[in-house]
């Protein structure tokens, strides 16, 4: 669907999931996460880059595990993750737009959870190529995780978060020759409906992961 259509269809409040195509797992089981290998941090720098260019192929499992624990697994005996959060609140979560319908990841259990069996991933943003991409991920903020931080201090704090595992996803997928975009130009509404969120949940941003699309 392209972005006019997309921005009509949002001011109509007519922008809507797709049905999934195929089987729906109620919770999908990652493999253990690779933690070896990639490039060195420096040459991953060197490639870091936003692409908005996508072939539509899945990521393989080993691949899409290796990147949500990149991304914010656990990497610490007691519970710290990958990226940071204020006052260790980890008040992020992660939601995964996938064609068989949308999940959170659960850190601990390195698996995820059904929350929507549509495929919700064309109304993760504004822009075509979400559409197709294999994965959009949504970084959501849960307030409730937030007391100990000062109220006008929350927004900021969560989403120097996202951004901190958004970096983690720039430089895995620089690593790992994936194309991926942080994105803001996203319907915040839309996005908290189909996800079924909270009023103390918030969209922040999403980002678009997959292979780069061939060049012909
Ligand atoms: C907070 C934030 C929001 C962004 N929103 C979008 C967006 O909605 N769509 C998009 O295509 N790129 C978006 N970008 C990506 C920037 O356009 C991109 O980082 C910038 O052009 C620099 O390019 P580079 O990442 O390749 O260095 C966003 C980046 C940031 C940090």
């Amino acid at each position: 669907m392209n972005t006019l259509t997309k921005l009509v269809l949002g001011m109509m409040g007519q922008l809507r999931p797709k049905p999934v195509k195929g089987d729906t797992a109620t919770s999908i089981s990652l493999p253990p996460p690779e933690k070896h290998g990639g490039l060195p941090l420096m040459e991953a720098l060197v490639k870091r880059q936003s692409s908005r260019d996508f072939a539509p192929d899945p990521l393989p499992m080993q691949l899409f595990s290796n990147l949500l624990w990149a991304a914010y697994g656990m990497n610490r005996s007691d519970g710290g993750r990958t990226s940071p959060s204020a006052l260790n609140v980890q008040e992020i979560d992660i939601f995964v737009a996938l064609p068989s319908g949308a999940y959170r990841y659960d850190a601990k259990g390195h698996e995820l959870h059904l929350v929507a069996s549509s495929d919700l991933r064309r109304i993760t943003g504004y822009q075509d190529f979400v559409d197709e991409a294999p994965l959009d991920l949504v970084y959501v903020a849960d307030h409730s995780r937030m007391n100990l931080v000062p109220v006008g201090q929350r927004e900021s704090y969560a989403s120097v978060a996202a951004g901190a595992i958004s970096q983690n996803v720039y430089l895995f997928a620089a690593s790992n020759g994936l194309a991926t975009v942080i994105r803001a130009w996203i319907d915040r509404t839309v996005i908290a409906d189909a996800l079924g969120l909270t009023h103390d949940q918030q969209v922040l941003l999403s980002q678009t992961v997959g292979y780069p699309k061939a060049v012909p």
